[in-house]
Parts: structure tokens; C-alpha cells; sequence
């Protein structure tokens, strides 16, 4: 069995990458008000910072998705059938809850290859090296990708008609907003065949109060995770933030039925970014939005499979119906 790593960000593609990166940074700060996408925060140390998220206690998103995959694994089993599949993570991340059902396959002696993709080069080398000591003597093959979702999903390509099973796990979806979430699961559909799985992470809509409290930990790792931003890009773009002139806070709101964290300065201050050459004043308080989380509605859901070449195959909800593994099947 054999266990590999992949790096496509190499080359053309990380100068491509770098470039989108100090566009959007200049696009969100000349912005009014200021507003960072989240996938920015992602790099290896962003990455290992959002493992200990998932592993905080008032974190739901994650022991929800943990208690499904523990009762719910058989189930799974049975959608995919005796076919051999090959299971594709798009931001597996530390791959943590996947690790669940991938023993679990192994045990019941179903034939799969795994194939993790991230734009966290080390967030996918560590967890091919930590499944290879894992399930090194078992019969599942990895080949994890540091890539972009698509073009991960690209070099996969049509090498065979072998039956593909795409998670997206985490409710990473939720960072998309609605009509950005359509686009990416009809783009995500038209990569796949006919018949092909999907299986989507969603935190649904529920108590403004609990989902305050997921984003507000009181140890204070959403604003390690948040203000982790400010480091990637100083050191990305050359910028002198001072993280410490800075605090976070994360908040439910009804207008765009999304959890949306803020960094906040302060105080007065101006920063410099040298990649892009450039000077940007924060008054004392002015908030930056880092990160958008959107909460579904069961319907959302439905309809976001439908309108975008899906079938609901089956809903996976945990005991509080707090969050839901949706299955989908693509239908062409
Ligand atoms: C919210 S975390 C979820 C991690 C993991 N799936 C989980 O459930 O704990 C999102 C993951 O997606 C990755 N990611 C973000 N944008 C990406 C992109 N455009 N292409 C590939 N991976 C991406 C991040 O590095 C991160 O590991």
C-alpha cells in the first residue's frame, strides 16, 4: 500500500497563489468597512490553530461531526456499498474526524483509496505521514494534495470511472456565502460523474446564545486563530501589524444569518504593507470582519443540492440536530 505526498503548489502555481493573495488583502483593507476572507488565515500554523479549535469542548461544530461519524459510520458504509471508491477531502485540515470512518472502512474490508486535499502543505504532509504510522499495515493507499480544492480535484481528473466520495467537512461551507456556496457545489458537480457521493458538513441555524458562545472560547483560541491573520500577513507582504494593538470577538448576525468575527484596533494606527506599497489607517475600535460562518436551514440545504446537480441521498444529524452531514448523490 503506499502512502504520498504531492506538493501543486509549486512554481507558477504559488506565484499565481501569492498574487491572489496580496489582491484580496488590498481589496478587503481598502474596503469600508475593512474585510478578510477566512481562507487567508490557512497557513501550516493557521491550520494547526483551527486543530485545537476543533478539539475545544464548546466548539459544536466539531463534536457534532464527531458524534455522527462515531453512530452514524455503518450507515455511510452501506451508501457506498461493495464498490471500490476512492474518498477525496477537500481542506481535510488534520483529517481528524475523517480517521473515524477511514478505520472503520478498513475493518469491514472495504476498497478505497483516500486522497486529502489542502492548501496547507503541512497540514496534508503531517497527516499522511501520521496515517501511514497509523494504517501503514492496512490495505488503504493515501495520496494527499497541497492544492488549491479544484485543481486537486482537476489533477485527479477522469483517471478512471472508479466511484469518487467528496467530503467537505467542518462546516467549511459556511464560509462561503449563499450564492458563493452554489457556485461551489455546481462547479464541485461538474468535476464529477454520475452517480459520484458528496458528503457536506453543515452547522445549522439554532440558539443565537450557543452559537455566541462556540465562537467566544474563554481560552481564548478564536482569538489566537483570528489575530493569526495579522502574522500571515506580515509575513507574507512584508506589513507591520502589532498583533497585540488588537482584540477579537465573533457574534451572530440576523442579517446575514452568519456568525461573523471581528478583529478590532484598539487604537489609532496605521500600518504599512510593503508588498503593496501601501499605508492603511484604522481609527480607534474600527472593526475588521475575519471570518463568516453561515447557518443553514434544512431547506437551504435541499435546495442547494438540488439547483446545483444533486440528489439528497440522506441527511446525517447529530442527537441536538445542531449540525448535519448531508449525502448527496450527482446526477447529470
Ligand atoms: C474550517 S477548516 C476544516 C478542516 C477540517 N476539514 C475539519 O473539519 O476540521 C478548512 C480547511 O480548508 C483548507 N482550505 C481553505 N481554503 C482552501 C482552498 N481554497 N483549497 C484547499 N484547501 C483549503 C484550510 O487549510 C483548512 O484546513
Amino acid at each position: 500500500m503506499s502512502f504520498q505526498f504531492h506538493n501543486l503548489r509549486s512554481g507558477a502555481a504559488t506565484s499565481s497563489s501569492d498574487d491572489q493573495f496580496a489582491q484580496t488583502v488590498l481589496r478587503g483593507l481598502s474596503g469600508k468597512p475593512k474585510c478578510l476572507p477566512s481562507w487567508l488565515i490557512f497557513d501550516d500554523r493557521g491550520s494547526e490553530i483551527f486543530t485545537e479549535i476543533t478539539h475545544l469542548e464548546g466548539y459544536h461544530p466539531a463534536q457534532c461531526e464527531y458524534e455522527i461519524f462515531n453512530k452514524q459510520k455503518q450507515a455511510i458504509t452501506d451508501i457506498l456499498g461493495n464498490q471500490t471508491f476512492r474518498m477525496i477531502e477537500l481542506g481535510a485540515g488534520d483529517g481528524g474526524k475523517t480517521q473515524i470512518l477511514l478505520q472503520y472502512f478498513i475493518q469491514n474490508g472495504l476498497t478505497f483509496e483516500y486522497v486529502p486535499i489542502d492548501i496547507s502543505e503541512g497540514a496534508i504532509k503531517t497527516l499522511v505521514s501520521s496515517l501511514e504510522s497509523r494504517f501503514g499495515e492496512g490495505s488503504m493507499s493515501v495520496t494527499g494534495l497541497a492544492a488549491d480544492y479544484f485543481d486537486g480535484l482537476r489533477a485527479i481528473g477522469e483517471q478512471s470511472r472508479v466511484r469518487k466520495f467528496v467530503l467537505f467537512l467542518g462546516s467549511t461551507i459556511g464560509n462561503f456565502e449563499l450564492p458563493s456556496a452554489g457556485n461551489f457545489v455546481g462547479n464541485l458537480s461538474e468535476c464529477l460523474n454520475e452517480g459520484d457521493y458528496i458528503m457536506i458538513g453543515f452547522d445549522l441555524m439554532k440558539h443565537p446564545k450557543t452559537l455566541y458562545a462556540a465562537y467566544n472560547d474563554s481560552t481564548g483560541v478564536f482569538e489566537r486563530f483570528n489575530l493569526h491573520l495579522l502574522d500571515v500577513i506580515n509575513q507574507k507582504l512584508g506589513a507591520n501589524f502589532v498583533k497585540e494593538r488588537y482584540v477579537q470577538q465573533g457574534q451572530y448576525n440576523p442579517q446575514s444569518h452568519a456568525v461573523e468575527s471581528f478583529v478590532y484596533s484598539t487604537c489609532e494606527q496605521v500600518v504599512f504593507i510593503e508588498a503593496l506599497a501601501k499605508e492603511f489607517h484604522f481609527t480607534a475600535w474600527e472593526p475588521m470582519q475575519t471570518e463568516h460562518s453561515y447557518k443553514y436551514t434544512q431547506l437551504e440545504i435541499e435546495m442547494l443540492a438540488e439547483k446545483n446537480g444533486c440528489r439528497i441521498v440522506t441527511h446525517l444529524f447529530d442527537a441536538n440536530k445542531h449540525f448535519v452531514n448531508s449525502i448527496w448523490e450527482v446526477k447529470k
